[in-house]
């Protein structure tokens, strides 16, 4: 049997230069020189860190499996040690923000930082997109991978790879009840579109191709106000999908990203704004603390090494998309606090809106 190898992605916000801006030089410095201490030992193949705006990135390949609390471990000690080393002689911002325990219990899920992993038999060649957003949450991703994997008029390979045919299976968790249902596509087109449009509650988790359960792609579900019980930052959340060979070719992957989207979570984390793809030197957010901002790292995996990254969206081909999110950003900051520009309720409640609220209850009359 082929071996096996785990691809991980583990992401935090453990503090910021200039606001929520951007991650500070010296934090993917201090988080570097862990992952390599980490593969001098043999627990990793390779790593990458990066950032998306102010969230630090660990990308990480190893043979442990996903869930395991070695790589897990590794993980949460960098954006402990990455917070206390440097975030906080520094005086970054919000120092430590998504970590939102004190001690390690084995695995970081449902400790704050978000995570995207999966276990594959590396192909004869193994294309592969790691997305990075910030200034949004998991849902952001719902519209992104219908089109991905479920919509012929972004996927030519929908129609014209045979493998593909049979379709793609959407792993959907309802992050409220923290349960899961799958839905296969096309079949089930129109529910798995019924769940996915409430992008607060619905987020796809994952997806399998139908021909062979061969794992396609694999997305970060953690919403940070659910765990702590009120805002503390953005999910800012990750994703990696494989592409090519019977699976959606590293175009396609990239095609939703030309026509962008409104996502929740621009300013303080209660406002809409348009996802905008830009390249690593542009993944740092400053209009009213965004527009939203998405990366795409493309790598070969060889034995597990990370070959690459390819910076996907520096490209000319993007100008335009980030035309048409500025855009799209001048016309919903036309609205201010007011909705659709501002999150609805049930996602406000986390924030001090509450204690507003709560003062003026006293003062309405009847009528
Ligand atoms: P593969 O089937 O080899 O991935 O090629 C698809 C393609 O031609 C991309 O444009
Ligand atoms: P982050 O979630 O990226 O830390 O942003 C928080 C925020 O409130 C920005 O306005
Ligand atoms: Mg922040
Ligand atoms: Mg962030």
């Amino acid at each position: 049997m082929p071996d096996k190898v785990t691809i991980s992605l583990i992401k935090a916000d453990v503090g910021s230069l200039a606001g929520h801006h951007i991650v500070h030089r010296e934090q993917i410095e201090l988080a570097k020189k862990k992952l390599q201490e980490a593969k001098e030992k043999g627990l990793l193949i390779d790593y990458y860190v990066f950032n998306a705006g102010d969230d630090l990135e660990l990308l990480m390949t190893h043979r442990e499996g996903e869930n395991s609390p070695k790589i897990h471990g590794l993980a949460w000690d960098t954006f402990k040690e990455v917070t206390e080393k440097v975030s906080r002689p520094l005086k970054l911002y919000a120092a430590g923000q998504d970590l939102l325990s004190e001690a390690f219990s084995g695995n970081v899920k449902g400790m704050g930082p978000g995570v995207a992993e999966m276990e594959i038999e590396e192909r004869r060649s193994e294309p592969i997109v790691v997305f990075a957003a910030d200034k949004t949450e998991p849902g952001a991703w719902n519209l992104i991978l219908y089109k991905i994997f479920a919509d012929p008029w972004n996927t030519a390979g929908l129609i014209l790879d045979p493998v593909m045919h049979d379709g793609f299976t959407f792993r959907v968790m309802d992050v409220q009840k923290g349960e899961c249902i799958d839905l296969s596509t096309p079949s089930e087109n129109y529910s798995l579109l019924a769940l996915i449009g409430t992008t607060g509650r619905y987020v796809i988790e994952r997806v399998w191709r139908n021909s062979d359960k061969l794992l396609a792609a694999v997305a970060s579900v953690t919403r940070l106000s659910l765990i702590a019980g009120r805002y503390v930052g953005k999910d800012d959340p990750v994703c990696i999908v494989r592409c090519q060979h019977g699976l959606p070719a590293v175009g396609e992957a990239l095609a939703p990203f030309f026509t962008p989207h409104f996502v929740a979570g621009w300013m303080r984390g209660s406002h809409y704004g348009p996802l905008m793809p830009v390249g690593l030197k542009d993944s740092r957010c400053s209009f009213f603390d965004g527009p939203p901002r998405v990366v795409a790292l493309g790598f070969q995996l060889s034995g597990g090494k990370l070959v690459g990254p390819a910076d996907l969206f520096e490209d000319a081909a993007f100008d335009h998309a980030r035309r048409t999110a500025l855009q799209m950003a001048e016309f919903i900051r036309r609205n201010g606090p007011i909705a659709p520009a501002i999150l609805g309720m049930e996602e406000l409640e986390y924030t001090g809106i509450v204690e507003t609220l709560k003062k003026l209850q006293s003062k309405f009359f009847k009528v």
